[in-house]
């Protein structure tokens, strides 16, 4: 029988890796947001942060997994209330955790990319207003301080904040993540401008702290918005969300350009912020008709017959491509794919996935867009926030029981690609064509 696929050679000189954050895996005692938002029985069938990927006490098996899986590069996150558990209080045994950690990965060959925050608070500062307290500006900084002094000698890309629009948009519209405010858009411009600031300050900071050269970015949560229909409504619709979710937090943290109804709060001039635009990209949405201020993204619809994941998440390779596009377009600045995966429990279509979107990624690339790295979303299922343990994004599926992690089908597809950095007609025959 005749496949549908083709071969094609990724990138040249592009890095390859996965990403996890701190919260989603490593498991135990976190005074933070998500600890208590887990103990309030927030969490899909109450499931509780603490149990995670365990991953504090298996940081060496782990590190094995990425080798397994060929990976050049790893982006993983710090735990915030593990290195600074009060106020102004370092932890050297927390950060001795992270430094283990890095130290093999160098070992190893395999590149770190550091993401400093990735949705938790301490309860200090969760409990003084979170990011709508202007003091977070400060905190942040101290922070990112400490650990650049601390962890510098062996880390040299970083990334300063994760999807920071996800997090206001469940925390403050939707009321779904902590801390739990529905419609509250004061709330939600105010903490925006304070983290915008936070990065448009930790930007010069981070290299005025290294010797040598070091990169810096942002992930940004990007989707594809598309009409339903040709209403006007519609269309204004879009530009509206487009602008709340997306280019408003994009133009401020790359560019310092800051969009109505956004505050510069510490006067920031236009400029250039980071040294790579940092894309997670996932899925996209139909959207019909009148913008809904009360949830921010009002009413989301699938294409009809679209393909989905089990979150009912479209799958749309295309809009890879799009956004990066779009991207290189407005700032002209090397793009790396922070996230990019799907939940699929049962592995059905993982590498399909993988392949629909390595493909668009190369064709990208081809047409002269500069993507530097991908980083596949994740290295094995974990605690996916709210959905809890049965959002199943791992190339390595866990048992939550034992913790014992087995590769998936999609998971040796990924590492072959990795170490080839090609998918070729017998790649095909044997993960896909199956
Ligand atoms: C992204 C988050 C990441 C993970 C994936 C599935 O929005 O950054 O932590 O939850 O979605």
């Amino acid at each position: 029988m005749k496949h549908k696929y083709k071969a094609f050679d990724l990138p040249e000189n592009l890095m390859m890796g996965v990403a996890t954050a701190a919260t989603q895996i490593e498991g135990g005692y976190q005074d933070n947001n998500w600890y208590r938002w887990s103990e309030m029985g927030n969490i899909e069938n109450k499931d509780h942060v603490k149990i995670a990927c365990d991953h504090l006490n298996r940081i060496e098996t782990d590190t094995e997994l990425l080798s397994q899986l060929h990976c050049d590069t790893y982006r993983l996150g710090l735990e915030w209330c593990r290195i600074e558990p009060k106020e102004g209080e370092f932890s050297q045994s927390g950060i001795n955790l992270y430094r283990k950690e890095l130290e093999l990965l160098r070992e190893k060959g395999i590149r770190p990319l550091v993401t400093l925050w990735h949705f938790s608070n301490p309860l200090w500062m969760e409990d003084d207003g979170a990011w709508t307290n202007p003091k977070s500006i400060d905190r942040f900084l101290n922070y990112a301080k400490f650990v650049v002094q601390e962890l510098g000698d062996l880390v040299s890309d970083w990334i300063t904040f994760n999807e920071p629009n996800v997090y206001l948009t469940f925390g403050y519209f939707e009321g779904s993540w902590p801390p739990g405010k529905k419609g509250d858009i004061k709330s939600y411009f105010k903490a925006a401008s304070h983290i915008i600031a936070a990065h448009l300050k930790a930007y010069p900071l981070l290299h005025k702290m290294s010797t040598e050269k070091i990169k810096v970015g942002v992930a940004h949560h990007l989707r594809i918005f598309d009409p339903y229909d040709s209403r006007w409504i519609t269309k204004k619709s879009i530009q509206l969300i487009d602008r709340l979710f997306q280019r408003m937090f994009l133009d401020a943290m790359t560019v310092g350009k800051f969009l109505w109804p956004l505050k510069n709060v510490l006067k920031a001039e236009i400029g250039t912020y980071v040294d790579f635009v940092g894309i997670n990209y996932y899925s996209r949405d139909i959207i019909k008709g009148v913008f809904n201020l009360s949830t921010l993204l009002g009413e989301r619809l699938l294409k009809d017959g679209a393909d989905t994941n089990d979150l009912e998440w479209e799958i749309y390779p295309e809009g890879l491509s799009r956004i990066c596009h779009e991207i290189y377009e407005a700032y002209q600045l090397p793009i790396y794919i922070t996230e990019n995966g799907t939940c699929d429990s049962k592995d059905e279509f993982r590498s399909k996935f993988i392949y629909d979107h390595l493909k668009a990624l190369s064709q990208t690339v081809s047409e002269g867009v500069p993507i530097e790295r991908y980083y596949h979303w994740t290295l094995c299922d974990n605690f996916e926030w709210v959905e809890g343990y049965n959002a199943r994004f791992g190339l390595f599926h866990n048992d939550f029981e034992t913790q014992k992690r087995s590769i998936r089908k999609s998971g040796s597809f990924y590492s072959e690609i990795s170490k080839n950095k090609k998918i070729d007609l017998d790649l095909i025959k044997r993960y896909l064509d199956s």
